[in-house]
C-alpha cells in the first residue's frame, strides 16, 4: 500500500512581526544583525491563550478542505509538537475533539524541529501496513512561549505557527518515495529546554537554551547527509528532485546544505524570511506556500528535510 499527500494547509497567527519590532520591544539587536545572520525579516507570534492545537486547527481545516475531505474521514491523528497544550492529553487528542473527530488513533510525536518529517513517516508506515488510510499529520508550535526573551542570540530566531498535511492509501502510485530518521541523543545538550515540572513547580530551566555554532556544522552535515541517504534509497539523483524544503531554521543553513548538495538556490523553497524559525511547523507551512503559489506542481519530487533538538535529523522525498 502505497501514500500519497492529498490536501496542504497551513495557519500563521496575527502580523508579521519585524526585526525593529522586536528592537522597540526591548531587545538588544538590530535588523541588519538578525538579517546578516539569519536571513530573518519577519516572524508571527500568537496571542496569549492561543495553543499550538488552536494553530493546529486552522491549519488542518485547510489541509482537510484541499483534500475534499471532512474530519470524520480521517483514521490516524498525528501532532508533531515540542510547545504541547498541555503535558497531557496530547494534543493530537485536543486538536481531534476541536475537529469534531471520533474514534481515530491520535498521539503527539517529539522530534524537536525534525518532528513533521518523524510524523509523516510513521504515518506512512501505518498506511503501508494497511491498518490506516487516512492520516492527518500536522506540525503545530508556539515557540514563544518557551523563548528567553532576555537572550537575544535565541529569541530573535523563532516564530509561532502550523502547518498539516492529509495523506492517503493508494493502491497504485507512490507519493511517498523514501523515508529515513536518525537521531543522535549524545547531542542533547546543543539545543534544549532542560526543564520540568515536579510537585508543582518548575525544575530546571524552562527556557530554550543552544549552542548556536554547534548547532550550525551539526545541521548542515545531517541534512546533506540524509538527503542523499533518500535520495539512494529511492534510487533518484539529487539531480532529479524538483525541490527541496529544509527546516526553515536559518538561510544560511538552507544555502549551505544546498551548496552540499549541488541544488540551486532556486530550487530550495524559503520561508524562514517571513516566519523565523516555526520548529516542527516550517516544512509544511514551506510545503503550503509553495503549492498554493504554484510553484510546486503535481508530479514533482519535493525532499522534505528535518533537524532538531535530540539531536533529530530525517528526510521525506515525495512525488506529488
Ligand atoms: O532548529 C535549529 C535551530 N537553531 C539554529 O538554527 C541556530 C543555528 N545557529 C545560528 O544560526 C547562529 O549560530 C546564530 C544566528 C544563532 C548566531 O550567529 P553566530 O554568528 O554564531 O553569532 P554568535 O552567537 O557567535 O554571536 C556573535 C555576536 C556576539 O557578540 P560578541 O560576543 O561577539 O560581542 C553576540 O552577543 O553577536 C551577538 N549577538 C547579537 N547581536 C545583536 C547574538 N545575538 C544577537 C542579536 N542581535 N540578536
Amino acid at each position: 500500500m502505497f501514500s500519497r499527500i492529498t490536501g496542504i494547509g497551513s495557519f500563521l497567527p496575527g502580523q508579521p512581526v519585524s526585526n525593529d519590532d522586536l528592537a522597540r520591544r526591548g531587545i538588544e539587536t538590530s535588523d541588519e544583525w538578525i538579517v546578516s545572520r539569519t536571513g530573518i525579516h519577519f516572524r508571527h507570534l500568537a496571542e496569549n491563550g492561543e495553543t499550538a492545537s488552536d494553530l493546529g486547527l486552522q491549519a488542518s481545516r485547510r489541509a482537510l478542505a484541499a483534500a475534499g475531505l471532512e474530519a470524520s474521514d480521517i483514521d490516524l491523528i498525528i501532532v508533531a509538537t515540542s510547545t504541547p497544550d498541555f503535558i497531557f492529553p496530547s494534543t493530537a487528542c485536543l486538536l481531534q475533539s476541536k475537529l469534531g473527530n471520533q474514534g481515530a488513533t491520535a498521539f503527539d510525536v517529539q522530534a524537536v524541529c525534525s518532528g513533521f518529517v518523524y510524523g509523516l513517516t510513521i504515518a506512512e508506515k501505518f498506511i503501508a501496513s494497511g491498518s490506516h488510510r487516512r492520516a492527518l499529520v500536522v506540525g503545530a508550535e508556539v515557540f514563544s512561549r518557551i523563548l528567553d526573551w532576555s537572550d537575544r542570540g535565541t529569541c530573535v530566531l523563532f516564530g509561532d505557527g502550523a502547518g498539516a498535511v492529509v495523506l492517503e492509501a493508494s493502491d497504485d502510485r507512490p507519493g511517498i518515495l523514501a523515508t529515513a530518521l536518525h537521531a543522535d541523543g549524545a547531542h542533547h545538550g546543543i539545543l534544549s529546554v532542560p526543564g520540568s515540572v515536579c510537585g508543582g513547580k518548575v525544575t530546571g530551566d524552562p527556557f530554550l537554551r543552544m549552542d548556536g555554532q554547534a548547532v550550525f556544522k551539526f545541521a548542515v552535515r545531517v541534512l546533506a547527509e540524509v538527503a542523499d541517504e533518500c535520495c539512494q534509497a529511492a534510487g533518484v539523483a539529487p539531480s532529479d528532485i524538483d525541490w527541496l524544503i529544509p527546516h526553515q531554521a536559518n538561510i544560511r543553513i538552507l544555502e549551505a546544505t544546498a551548496r552540499r548538495m549541488k541544488v540551486a538556490m532556486d530550487k530550495v523553497i524559503v520561508t524562514v524570511d517571513r516566519h523565523g524559525n516555526t520548529s516542527a511547523a516550517s516544512v509544511p507551512l514551506a510545503l503550503d506556500e509553495a503549492v498554493r503559489d504554484g510553484r510546486i506542481r503535481a508530479g514533482q519530487k519535493v525532499m522534505l528535510e528535518g533537524v532538531g533538538g535530540g539531536f533529530t535529523w530525517g528526510a521525506v522525498l515525495v512525488e506529488m
